[in-house]
């Protein structure tokens, strides 16, 4: 875990409330993983405590991270207000990541809405080793806007949305039980709402797949400082931003 002083490359609205903002690291990018996140660092320290947000790419060879986020309060809406040029101070990376060490296997990625965030980089870390199929789930077109900024060259992909504004009118679920009737996978990827993580999992565990999901929780410290993200899984008490945010399935949903 590192603490930089980045450099905004780039700090834009994809849709709605959602923002990409690109940072020039160092350690901060190499050390990084898929699943993981930063804190990052309020402008002008208006707001004391730093905002975990999720790793959404890490381009190792130009030292750049990307991150994907929503405005959900003064704190995000600060972020937000920052551009190019201006030096944002970064912490991590911090937390569990998804397991990439795999090869030569068939694996679902899944995410959903703001779910969509780790997605990138697990795409290309998994796709380099192993056959890759991602199913994308929104309510409308705005949520799936940041897909323009996923590189899906050669994988299996499937866009739902709710409204059927884009891609196949429904929710994940029905694709991924589809997907998993017709092929074997051997493993589950996913990130999400909360309930539709749990209807992943669900679904994952009735065609006997490993599954892995990716927790959102308050988090004031990120570096198992305080109780802030603690959560209740079967193994006792866990710390979403030290154990997670990445859990076996099988530890939270039954
Ligand atoms: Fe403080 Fe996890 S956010 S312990």
């Amino acid at each position: 875990m590192f603490l930089e002083n980045c450099e905004i490359l780039e700090n834009k609205l994809v849709a709605g409330h959602n923002y990409l903002m690109k940072v020039k690291g160092d350690k901060t990018v190499k050390a990084a993983k898929a699943g993981q996140f930063y804190m990052l660092q309020c402008k002008n320290g208006v707001y004391f405590l730093r905002r975990p947000i999720s790793l959404h790419y890490a381009d190792k060879e130009n030292n750049i991270l990307e991150f994907y986020y929503e405005i959900k309060g003064g704190g995000t809406k600060d972020l937000a207000s920052m551009k190019a040029g201006e030096i944002i101070n970064i912490q991590g990376p911090l937390g569990t990541g998804f397991t990439t060490e795999i090869s030569g296997k068939e694996l679902l990625v899944v995410g959903g809405g703001m779910g969509m965030a780790p997605m990138k980089l697990l795409i290309e870390v998994l796709s380099k080793n192993n056959k890759v199929t991602f199913i994308a789930g929104g309510r409308n077109r705005e949520a799936m806007e940041i897909m323009s900024n996923f590189n899906l060259d050669g994988i299996e992909n499937y866009i739902t949305t709710d409204d059927g504004s884009v891609g196949i009118h429904g929710n994940v679920i029905v694709k991924m039980e589809e997907l998993m009737k017709a092929k074997k996978y051997d493993m589950v990827f996913t990130c999400g709402p909360q309930k539709m993580m749990e209807a992943v999992a669900k679904t994952a565990k009735k065609f006997e797949t490993k599954c892995e999901i990716s927790l959102e929780a308050r988090m004031a410290c990120g570096v198992k400082a305080c109780v802030g993200c603690s959560i209740k899984t079967k193994f006792g008490m866990k710390k979403v931003c030290h154990d997670g945010p990445v859990f076996d399935s099988e530890t939270i949903v039954d």
